[in-house]
Formats: C-alpha cells, structure tokens, sequence
C-alpha cells in the first residue's frame, strides 16, 4: 500500500467505487485512519457547507474508545446556532455508507464509529504489508534533525540525568529516523574546563597508568574525587586561618588548564588520551543500549575563531560588558527580565561552559545546517539553555529559531550497591541480575528460556526505559528497582511478556505467514477484537501526535492501553482450537499486534524478547 491508487484499489475490493476524496492534511497511504477521515470531512462538508480546510481539523482523535474513533466539536466549526441541535441534525442528514456506522449525537459532540468491517479490511493489510514500517510517516523527508543527548562528562561522575538524557535522546533519534528525518546523534563531551586541571594534576600526584588503560573511567572518576577531597580540605585549612604548605590544588589546577586553553602540547597530550580512552569506554557502554553516536563532539572542539568571532560579534551589538576586567551579558538590560547575568569570559581570559556552547551552536548550524536541533538536557540547565538561545537571538543567529532543548525531571535514589555514585555499566548489571532472579520464581518458564543471561539482561535494561518513559519527561520519579522488574502494573518486563506471547501463539498456531496474509476479516467480529483493532489502527496517529510532544509516554501510554486490551481479548479470541478459517483470520489481528508492539518498544529503545 504505497501509492493512493494502491488505497482506491483496496476501496474497490470493497465495493467503495467513489473516488476518495484528497486531502492535503491526509496522509492515506501511511494512515489508514485518514482514509476515513478523509470520508467524513468531506460528508460533513457537503452537509454544513463549512469549508474543508476547517472541517477536516475538527475530527479529532479521542482518549477513550467509548468516545468514538474520531470526535467533532461542533463549536469548530463556527456555525452559528444552538450546537446540540446543530449536532442532532446534522447527524441526520449524514448518508448511509460503507466507511462509518450512523454518526452519535452527544450533545454539542459528534462521535463517528468506524465500521469494523471496513476498517479491519483496511488496517490490518496495512499493517501486515508495511510490517517494520507501519506506523512511520515521511514528515522529515529531506530534513535534518541534530540531536545532542547524553552529552557525559569525562572528568566527573555519570549521574542520573545523563541516563535519563540517554533513554530520551535514544528514543527522539529513532522516532525522527523513523518519520524520514536525516538524523545526526551527537554525543557533546564535558571534556574541557577547570575540572581536567584538577584531574591532570592527580593524575601526576598518584595515577596509575595501568589502572586508566584498564578501566580509564573508573580511574578517572577515583582521581576526580581524590582531587576534589584534597581540594576541599585545602579550603577548610584556609577557612581556619591555617597556612598552605605550597600552591593550592584549585590555583595549581587552574594554572593547567590555562595551558590547555593556550594550546601548550604537553598539557594537551595528557588531556587527548584520557578523552580518547574514555570515548572507547563509552561506546561500550552505549553499544549494551543499542546506542550509536554518529559525533563524538564536545565542549573542548569549539574553535577559538568561532568564540573569538562570537565575542566580538556580542561587543559590537553592545550584548555583552566589561564587569571587573571579565565580560558578562546582562539579560535584564535586554529585556529578558528572568534570566538574570552570566559571565561569558574569565579576568583570566578562559571560556566558560556558556561560551562554549555559544560557539558550538554556531559551528554546529555551518557544518550541518540542520533543520532542528534538540538538547536532551536535563531541566536543572532550564536557564543555561534559555541563556544560551537568547544571546543567539540578540546575536541575530536566525538558526535559533530551529533549536528545541527537551527537557527532563530528576531521578531520585539512583545509587549502586557500591555506593552514592553510579556507572551505567553497573545500573545495567545490577538491573539485569534483579531481573533474573525474578525470572527464576517462574520455575516452569525458567527452564524453557535458553539463553536466560542475555533475556535477565535485555528485559532488565527494558525495565530501566519503561520507567523513566512513563510520565511526562518534566516529572520526577523514584528509581525503584523492584517496582520496575515486576510483571504486573505498567512495567517493561509487562510489555516483554506480552510480546513473548503473542510470540507464542504464532509458534503454536504455526499457521504459514501467507495464510495469515490472505485470511478472511470479515471473521472478525467480537467485541474484544474490534477493540483491539480499533487500537492498533491508531498507532500511526500516535506517532504523529509524539512528533509534536516530543514525550516517550505518549507512546508508552498508549502501549499500555493497547496491551491491556490485548490480554483481556485472549480468553475469547482463541487462535489455537478454533475452526481454520477462524483461526487465520484473529492470527492476521494478532500478528497486527506484534508488529505494532514490536514497532513501538523498538522505537523506545527496547529490543522485543520472542521467549521469555
Ligand atoms: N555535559 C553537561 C552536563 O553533564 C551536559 C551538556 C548539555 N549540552 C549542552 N550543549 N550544554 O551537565
């Protein structure tokens, strides 16, 4: 089904000879619920004499299939007159037709049902044919998206927003892939600043080359907080008025890291090797998440040019001013009343964090010119980010209008056995071990699984998305390690068994794939299954509405919706055991609802068990 005649020839099939109406907003071909959208904009049209491009808008998607499959708000159409009687007759005038049952009058709404019939005989075709692809729709075609997420930082400690960072960012990449958009991942490295003075320093003091060739970012991370401890009892010695023996570690940090911003070869060698061994690290761990960066960028590849060229750009738009031999941006003086001040060059000279990103953004849009760009970032860098994008609009950098940052809430109680501080590696680990033991309660199961390391690792890292998915990016939760392994309530090891199942039933049926493609739906007519087949043909209305979202839970919500519907269909629509016929056609529904939920937990990042 790729071409509009393909979907007039299926129209055909059944019986339908009228030429489908064109809608530009339709989307026929990837959308089967705009087939009938399509149908109904242009009833309602002829009806009220409202124009189409008003009409079509108002039939919108509803949360509760009790509420129809699309709803119109009669108000939208700005027709003058008492709404409820407008909807009474209306509805009275609609035709008789193949497409809808009779149209509901509800109060001031009207509810449009699909007929089953029609609308299995066009989903479930759909699905089956575009299989990896059904839900996808070509929006981003010729597009470039940008996405920066995870963004870790090399010389400190991976925390809790960088794993949110990486599920979010993972999961946008795909969902744009998945839409035709020419995606770049962009991993943007904490690798420059102050904080490698102090790391190189100890690294002097008491590093160990062996130890930074075998595990450089837990080498890196031990350095980190020797230096910082060291640090920080210096300062409370100077707090009591005791004398320093030497240079302190802050001034002797710093003094390094003025070399490495002026260039100084050897301070830069030491700095190059742990950036690059940290990188290698890195892409291991990414790869256990299915995670591949095409960038490995970081605040440390900003040219010097391009901030010096900023910097001078922000003085002569008089945007920035000298404040005590330091140059600053005052956002009060420029009418952004709640974004207070931010230094953007030290006494010293140096960068900032800020700086940095002023100029990446600005190399960023030269080489890629991008389409969008987003930044996976978490919402405690809300005013760096609003910063950041306002000195770009004062600069007259028009390419901000092209940048989103996506923001998240906190994770509480993310810790490890080992301690406060965490390694994605271990939160893996650690995960995918709970997981298997709560596998292993399952006797029966247990023992039928061949691989149980790899699946105890696969629904484990599943249970670690879905929870971070399932509210909205902006709240926070709880990491709950029990809560997220269980197989009850809305978790990832639920959606894994329920795929696992459905895996199940086709092995059990065994029924050859042509048959199921060819099979009779005009056999399904339960409840239960209409339900279900009701739910699957929103999936790519789901999809269009996560584009403008941007929110992993709309989709996670709506697996949960269609998940639950599922089981409970199971009890009456039996595959094994019913007649041939029969059985062929709710294998048809059911493998309609693999693809859609084996589409979906991929497109979350999830990697869809077949045995469990
Ligand atoms: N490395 C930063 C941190 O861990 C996040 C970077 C976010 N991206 C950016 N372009 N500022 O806090």
């Amino acid at each position: 089904i790729g071409s509009v005649e393909d979907v007039q020839a299926m129209l055909t099939e059944l019986g339908i000879t009228d030429p489908l109406p064109a809608y530009e907003a339709a989307s026929v071909t990837t959308n089967p619920i705009d087939i009938f959208r399509s149908y109904i904009a242009e009833e309602m049209h002829k009806i009220t004499g409202v124009s189409r491009d008003i009409v079509y808008p108002a039939l919108e998607w509803t949360q509760q299939m009790e509420k129809g499959d699309l709803i119109m708000a009669v108000p939208r159409l700005r027709i003058k007159g008492d709404p409820k009687a407008l909807a009474a007759d209306w509805v009275s005038k609609f035709p008789e037709n193949q497409y809808i049952l009779p149209p509901e009058a509800d109060n001031q709404f009207i509810k449009f049902f699909f007929n089953p019939n029609t609308l299995a005989r066009l989903t479930i075709p759909s699905i089956l044919s575009k299989a990896t692809r059904y839900g996808a729709n070509h929006s981003g075609a010729g597009k470039k998206a940008l996405i920066e997420f995870s963004s870790v930082n090399i010389a400190k400690p991976f925390h809790a927003g960088h794993l949110r960072s990486t599920i979010i960012g993972a999961f946008l990449s795909n969902l744009y892939e998945f839409c035709d958009w020419n995606v770049l991942k962009m991993n943007y490295l904490g690798d420059w600043g102050k904080q490698f003075g102090l790391l190189a320093v100890e690294y002097e003091e008491s590093g160990s080359e062996e130890k930074l060739n075998e595990d450089p970012i837990q080498h890196l991370f031990e350095l980190y907080v020797t230096a910082n401890n060291k640090a920080k009892a210096e300062e409370e010695k100077v707090k009591a008025g005791e004398a320093l023996e030497g240079e302190s570690m802050n001034d002797k940090a710093r003094a390094y890291f003025k070399k490495m911003e002026d260039g100084e070869p050897k301070a830069l060698a030491l700095w190059k090797r742990f950036r690059d061994l940290s990188i290698i690290k890195c892409e291991k761990v990414y790869a256990r998440l299915n995670i591949k960066f095409d960038v490995y960028s970081g605040e440390s590849q900003v040219s010097g040019d391009t901030m010096a060229k900023a910097s001078q750009i922000m003085e002569d738009k008089k945007i920035s001013e000298n404040s005590e031999g330091a140059k600053i941006v005052d956002f009060v003086k420029h009418g952004y009343k709640k974004l207070g001040k931010a230094i953007i060059q030290k006494k010293d000279g140096t960068t900032l964090y800020l700086t940095r990103d002023i100029g990446a953004a600005m190399e960023r849009y030269e080489t890629y010119k991008f389409d969008t760009m987003i930044y996976v970032v978490s919402s405690q860098q809300d005013l760096h980010l609003q910063q950041l994008f306002a000195i770009l609009k004062l600069m007259g950098q028009d390419f901000v209008s092209k940048c989103v940052h996506i923001n998240f809430g906190l994770v509480a109680g993310m810790k490890t056995r080992s301690g406060e501080v965490v390694f994605l590696d271990s939160i893996l680990d650690e995960v995918g071990e709970a997981m298997h033991e709560v596998m292993k309660k399952n006797e029966e199961k247990y023992k039928q699984v061949e691989n149980p390391d790899e699946v105890a690792d696969t629904i484990g890292k599943s249970a670690i998305m879905i929870q971070d998915m399932t509210g909205k990016r902006i709240n926070n939760y709880p990491f709950d390690i029990k809560r997220m392994t269980s197989f009850e309530g809305d978790t990832g090891p639920y959606l894994q068994y329920a795929h696992a199942r459905l895996c199940s039933i086709l092995r059990k049926a065994n029924i050859p794939m042509p048959l199921i493609h060819t099979a009779d739906l005009t056999l399904i007519t339960e409840p239960q299954a209409i339900l279900l087949l009701r739910t699957l043909a929103q999936f790519p209305d789901v999809i269009t509405n996560t584009l403008k979202t941007n929110e992993p839970t709309t989709i996670v919500n709506y697996l949960f919706k269609m998940t639950q519907i599922l089981s409970s269909s199971y009890e009456v629509v039996k595959v094994v055991g019913s007649e041939e016929a029969v059985a062929r056609a709710r294998m048809a529904l059911f493998e309609s609802a693999r693809t859609v939920l084996s589409n979906a937990m991929k497109l979350l990042g999830l990697t869809p068990v077949e045995r469990m």
